[in-house]
């Protein structure tokens, strides 16, 4: 059954502290032992009362079971907690640790919301199974399997009463969990929307309030939360009808324990001990049967957001690492060589063929050629971000397809279009590009990159928290630090995927010195729409609908008559005011 596998897994979770947790389980037997001998002292000391014995034998040994109940019960008790917030924290970082490592597009596609609710509520889920099932399911589960052997040593004919009672809540509870079981999918799926549009909306918050989309989006927030409602209805009632039957259930059982023991007392086939033991023993069985039942209930209510927290964890991987990988051999060169590369997005016409291109170390090479065209997607591959096709791409002679992701990333510093900057200090950021990198350092990338006057001017200098994705700089200070990121990076291959798009020209032409600085004895691909950036390239590469339709040197093809010639031509390349 597919609740007992997400059962066993989500225990088999604390196999990092198997010591522990069986000796917790342990324990948890011995208390179910105790409450079980409970029922039978108690029947014991009637019986020897009614007869006019003394009975301070049972009770002695009675008053020691339950301090041993009571000590096991508080050490179960702190240490099943601890055990499970420890494993709770782990497995929350766990989580977040492989969401980091899936490729951005399957981010895309669920949006930031829905991600961090899997692994909340996930984890939330596996914390309260394994709590439960540390400190009261095992001690529950042991007291009534023992308990219907006891029962039918005492007396069958009561025993089947208790019996029935048992099968009678099993039956009703897995009817109830059949019939819920597609709602309850609903209702998590809904779950989920509300959260993936609520981090959706609230990361666009400009867009909502400068386009007034307030009413919209909470109208359209308003209609999700109808339907989850909805959903959530019938389940609800069925949980309500189970707990009427499981109240009748227990409450006839008890008045059948009572009638049938009253006449076979009658009978002088039953002592009044032996039915207070059966009267115990019901409300035992009734008592642990409750528990147990509503535990699988609830696990049998969060189990989509176990199925949810486990899929991530299973979600393939973008780009598998071979088992076999080695690192890039140090020191890393920087020649790059795509041989015959194509790739295509899944389900769809769109990628790049028959791409062939070479880099030697130390040479800039230039990709243009129309949005859209490919160019992001070829420099994609050469991080592996994602696979081709076919073909292959070389880095020093080594097909990075045979090399460690951590080795190959090592060697490969980007500057994008959008900084990707945190909302912490601009030290913090810029230390991304080299984690352990000393104050000096950080402000010497930052020299280099333009940033460190700017920086100075802020309150608070390196120590400035520069706000969500870089909220408070400008696009040209976010930049900037982008570039002095992957100037610590040092690394030998550098990509510049329209790093300095968005900057005006004379921005643009002061981040250009940096840049050049920078691209200074590294192999660099450089991404861009302005002639200035293109111009010096060793070779220019043009794209169109994923193809390279041309290539050369600047002049050459600006004076033939290709695509090139015709973009420069058309103005397809801005050519900076600034430009010198
Ligand atoms: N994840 C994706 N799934 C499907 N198509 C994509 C995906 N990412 C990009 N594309 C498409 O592939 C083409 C090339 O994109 P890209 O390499 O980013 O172009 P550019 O030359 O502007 O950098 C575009 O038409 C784009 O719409
Ligand atoms: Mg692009």
């Amino acid at each position: 059954m597919a609740l007992l596998r997400l059962y066993t897994r989500a225990l088999g979770m604390l196999g990092a502290e198997r010591g522990l947790a069986l000796v917790l389980a342990i324990a948890s037997v011995a208390i179910g032992l105790v409450q079980l001998a409970e029922p039978i002292l108690f029947g014991r000391v009637v019986d020897s009362l009614s007869r006019g014995e003394g009975a301070f034998t049972y009770i002695a040994l009675w008053a020691l079971l339950g301090l041993f109940g009571i000590i096991a019960g508080a050490a179960v008790a702190v240490f099943a907690d601890r055990l499970a917030h420890r494993r709770h924290l782990a497995s929350m970082a766990d989580a977040f640790e492989r969401a980091m490592t899936l490729p951005t597009s399957y981010h895309a596609e669920r949006g930031a919301g829905a991600v961090v609710r899997s692994i909340l509520q996930g984890t939330e889920a596996l914390f309260w199974l394994w709590l439960g099932a540390l400190r009261e399911q095992l001690t529950a589960i042991v007291s009534i399997v023992l308990l219907v052997p006891t029962a039918i040593s005492m007396d069958a004919r009561m025993a089947a009463i208790l019996g029935s009672l048992a099968v009678a809540y099993v039956v009703m509870s897995t009817i109830v969990m059949r019939k819920t079981r597609s709602g309850q999918a609903n209702v998590e799926r809904y779950n989920s929307l509300v959260f993936g549009r609520v981090g959706d909306v609230v990361s666009n918050v400009t867009v909502v309030q400068s386009f007034t989309r307030l009413q919209a989006e909470a109208a359209a927030m308003r209609t999700v939360m109808s339907d989850l409602l909805a959903a959530q209805y019938p389940v609800l009632t069925w949980w309500g009808v189970l707990t009427v039957l499981q109240r009748s259930a227990a409450t006839i059982t008890m008045v059948a324990v009572l009638a049938t023991g009253a006449v076979l007392a009658g009978r002088g086939e039953l002592s009044v001990g032996e039915i207070v033991s059966f009267v115990a023993f019901a409300g035992l069985l009734i008592g642990k049967l409750d528990q147990v039942t509503n535990f699988v209930t609830a696990i049998h209510r969060r189990a989509p957001a176990l199925e949810g927290y486990f899929a991530l964890l299973d979600a393939a991987q973008g780009v598998e690492e071979k088992p076999d990988a080695q690192p890039l051999p140090e020191p890393v060169r920087g020649d790059v060589r795509y041989e015959n590369v194509s790739f295509r997005f899944p389900a769809s016409e769109q990628g790049i063929f028959d791409v062939d291109l070479a880099a030697a170390p130390g040479r800039t090479v230039a990709l243009v050629g129309p949005t859209g065209s490919g160019k992001t997607t070829t420099l994609s591959l050469l991080q592996r971000l994602r696979a081709p096709d076919s073909g292959r791409i070389l880095v020093d002679g080594h097909d990075i397809a045979g090399v460690t992701l951590a080795s190959l990333r090592r060697s490969i510093a980007v500057v994008f279009q959008e900084a990707g900057l945190f909302n912490r200090s601009i030290g913090d950021n810029i230390a991304v590009g080299r984690p352990g990198a000393t104050l000096a350092e950080v402000e010497e990338a930052a020299r280099l990159a333009e940033a460190h006057d700017f920086i100075m001017r802020k309150p608070g200098g390196y120590d400035f928290i520069i706000g969500e994705r870089g909220a408070a700089l400008s696009g040209g200070e976010r930049q900037r630090l982008a570039i002095a990121r992957a100037i610590l990076k040092d690394a030998p291959i550098l990509i510049l995927d329209e790093a300095t798009s968005a900057l005006d020209a004379s921005t643009e032409a002061r981040i250009k010195q940096a840049l050049d600085r920078l691209r200074r004895d590294r192999t660099t691909f450089i991404i861009a729409h302005r002639l200035s950036t293109v111009a010096d390239a060793d070779e220019i590469v043009v794209f169109d609908h994923g193809r390279i339709v041309e290539r050369g040197r600047f002049d050459e093809l600006a004076k033939g008559g290709g695509v090139f010639a015709r973009m420069v031509a058309e103005g397809g390349f801005t050519v900076p005011s600034t430009e010198g």
